[in-house]
């Protein structure tokens, strides 16, 4: 019978074909609706494209900002190995907590080291330990230093980093260049500065599905 396509039905008939049951993130995803944490998790198949990017560069260092309860960092982990570190930053603790608990029963407690705190204090220290340089680095934080998080990749960075922004898109308010939303702004200025920046190479794809209509911004780090 014909009938209306539908953004969502489409995300369930993607997931459940491609992506697949997975009780461990099924698991995150109930106990960060349990701690009432925000649903603004990356879709299954968006967390499945985050592993298959880092997989594609063969990432064993990876760098995200917000972390929220550790689903997108769960598909991460997922993809650097056994011998490989993500590195995640998160500002609210109890976002933290859920998170450290949501990676350990994914059995990836050893290769994720969550920073608590603003993700602008933690990266003068992560640069100061020496722990870059980072071959992925995903920006799912607060929007208006999206700018800023791009810097810190670039200085974090060697050639062929992959960065990730997530959120660009925003109900495609993004286009619009006279709004008065700072996180749109944000958005406007971090596309515009990954252009004009010589070291980085990107692109900008709109998402429709379960999470409404967004988008990403993918770029790399120039030989
Ligand atoms: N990447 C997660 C979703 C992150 S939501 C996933 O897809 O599963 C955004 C997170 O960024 C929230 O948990 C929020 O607390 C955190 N955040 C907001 N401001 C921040 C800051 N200044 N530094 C670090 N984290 C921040
Ligand atoms: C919001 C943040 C996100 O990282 C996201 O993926 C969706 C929404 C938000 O703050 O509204
Ligand atoms: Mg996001």
């Amino acid at each position: 019978m014909e009938r209306e396509p539908d953004w969502a039905e489409v995300d369930g008939y993607l997931v459940s074909t491609l992506v697949g049951e997975d009780p461990v993130l099924d698991a995150a995803l109930a106990a960060n609706f349990e701690a009432g944490l925000p649903p603004i998790d990356v879709a299954p198949n968006q967390g499945k494209l985050l592993n298959l990017l880092a997989r594609m560069c063969l990432a064993r260092n990876v760098l995200e900002i917000g972390t929220l309860g550790g689903y997108s960092t769960i598909w991460l982990a997922r993809a650097v190995g056994p011998s490989g570190q993500v590195i995640t930053l998160e500002f609210d603790p109890t976002h933290a907590d859920v998170a450290r608990a949501n990676i350990e029963r994914a059995g990836l407690a050893d290769r994720v080291d969550i920073r608590v705190g603003a993700a602008l204090d933690s990266l003068p220290s992560i640069a100061k330990e020496e722990l870059g340089p980072f071959d992925l680095v995903f920006i799912d934080a607060d929007k208006e230093n999206n700018t800023e998080y791009v810097r810190w990749a670039l200085a974090l960075s060697h050639p062929g980093t992959v960065v990730i922004v997530d959120n660009v898109v925003r109900g495609g308010h993004v286009s619009n260049p006279d709004i008065d939303d700072e996180r749109v702004k944000a958005s406007r200025a971090v596309l515009e500065m990954i252009a004009a920046e010589p070291k980085l190479d990107g692109t900008a794809i709109q998402t429709v599905g379960s999470k409404g209509w967004d988008g990403f911004a993918v770029a790399v780090v120039n030989e």
